[in-house]
């Protein structure tokens, strides 16, 4: 049998790790209950532990008491390790590595995977130290569900409420038990900007931070694709399992796509540059005293989707552009689609006040051939995690 130590911590939304423990417990997975500080403020221990059949560990527990620090073995037998919800503060706590009491201290000695389900006030979700701490966590290979958005406890609306438990459930059985409907599939990802030389140390580069494509080559790679993911110059980390060939600009991006053909499916997330400086000085340039600027003269970079997407026989099945647009997005995606010759175009709007180019989440739009799918907003993990299970249905 499978288990699960579910960690219990605070928030109004602790009354659904109950619901939770039923649908885990209704598949057959064992769960071994902790409950934090704030966590029994919500729910009490009888009634995890009638429902989890075992035994509940409250932060009552004396660390230091030698019969009780076998509990530390609690993180290591079981198969997964979940915080739901996980409070702003366990998620702090989390990110500084700290052991201050016994859920901390358990997620600190643990060796198994980690999976959080965030849940607090949507300033919270959003200030720069719960964003910060999340980065450090996904980072560290943390799993992440959720949050929704939704009308909050506290009266105000956004992002922040606990995911519901059937998604968590699913979250859950994709670490115990992952399907792997792209197994023996080849996927090549382009994520990130290029930088396109003006002389040996300038260059022309974008604000792309590479998350959603290195997210969605992470994605197909969970679903048990092979994934070679072309990167440009980012600042985030490789994923796991993905093979990474880094490039800087658009004709090296271009050339590692063609090395790496041939692919069952493509995804053209990166933000190639559409212009490269045509003659790239080879020595730096000078300023002279009183000297006018020098011009730059651009020229056209291959279109390294339109390249991929046009047919032969190396052609990619399933071939999938971005477009990021700023105004009628769905109008020039729509026209993208046709013009660069690909299957799938996910159109978003990064325009001004967006947040979206270089942020944490996305909402998309998904352009295919029989029409447009409209996605909610979320985290650039979840619609990977969602485009990949799209792309394996549609590989079936
Ligand atoms: O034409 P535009 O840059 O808006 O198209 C965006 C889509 O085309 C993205 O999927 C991007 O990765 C791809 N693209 C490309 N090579 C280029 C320009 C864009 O692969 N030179």
């Amino acid at each position: 049998m499978k288990r699960v130590l579910l960690i219990v911590s605070g928030g109004i939304a602790a009354y659904k790790s109950l619901e939770l423990v039923r649908l885990l417990r209704k598949a057959g997975i064992g769960v071994t209950a902790v409950l934090t500080e704030g966590g029994a403020q919500f729910v009490t221990p009888l009634s995890l532990q009638a429902l989890t059949e075992n035994k509940v560990f409250t932060a009552l527990f004396s660390l230091t008491d030698e019969s009780e620090m076998g509990h530390i073995q609690l993180s290591r037998s079981a198969d997964l390790v979940v915080v739901a919800p996980a409070s702003a503060d366990i998620l702090a706590r989390m990110a500084a590595g700290m052991a201050d009491d016994l859920a901390a201290t358990l997620l600190l000695a643990t060796d198994k995977p980690v999976l959080v389900a965030p849940a607090m006030n949507v300033r919270m979700w959003r200030h720069a130290a719960t964003v910060a701490n999340m980065a450090t966590l996904v980072a560290r290979g943390v799993g992440v569900v959720g949050p929704d958005e939704g009308a909050m406890a506290c009266n105000e609306y956004g992002f922040g409420r606990l995911a519901e438990p059937p998604e968590i459930l699913a979250a859950i059985m994709a670490v115990l038990a992952p399907a792997r409907p792209l197994a023996g599939r080849h996927a090549l990802v382009t994520s990130g900007p290029t930088h396109e030389p003006i002389d040996p140390v300038r260059y022309i580069a974008n604000r792309s931070s590479g998350r959603q494509g290195h997210a969605i080559a992470a994605a197909l790679a969970a679903l048990g694709a092979r994934v070679t993911l072309v990167s440009g110059p980012v600042a985030i980390h490789d994923p796991a399992s993905v093979d990474v060939v880094q490039v800087e600009t658009a004709d090296e991006m271009l050339a590692a796509c063609l090395a790496a053909l041939p692919a069952d499916i493509a995804v053209c997330a990166a933000a190639v540059a559409d212009w490269r400086v045509a003659g790239a000085a080879t020595l730096k340039l000078k300023k002279t005293p009183g000297g006018a600027p020098p011009g730059i003269a651009l020229t056209p970079n291959p279109d390294i989707l339109a390249t991929i997407a046009a047919p032969g026989p190396n052609r990619p099945r399933l071939v999938v552009g971005f477009a990021a647009e700023t105004h009628e997005v769905l109008r020039h995606a729509t026209e993208k689609r046709a013009r660069k010759g690909c299957d799938w175009i996910v159109a978003n709007d990064v325009g001004a006040g967006t947040g979206i180019m270089g942020g944490a989440e996305n909402e998309v739009h998904v352009v295919t051939a029989s029409g447009v799918e409209n996605w909610p907003r979320m985290a650039k993990d979840a619609v990977a995690r969602r485009l990949a299970a799209r792309i394996a249905e549609a590989m079936a």
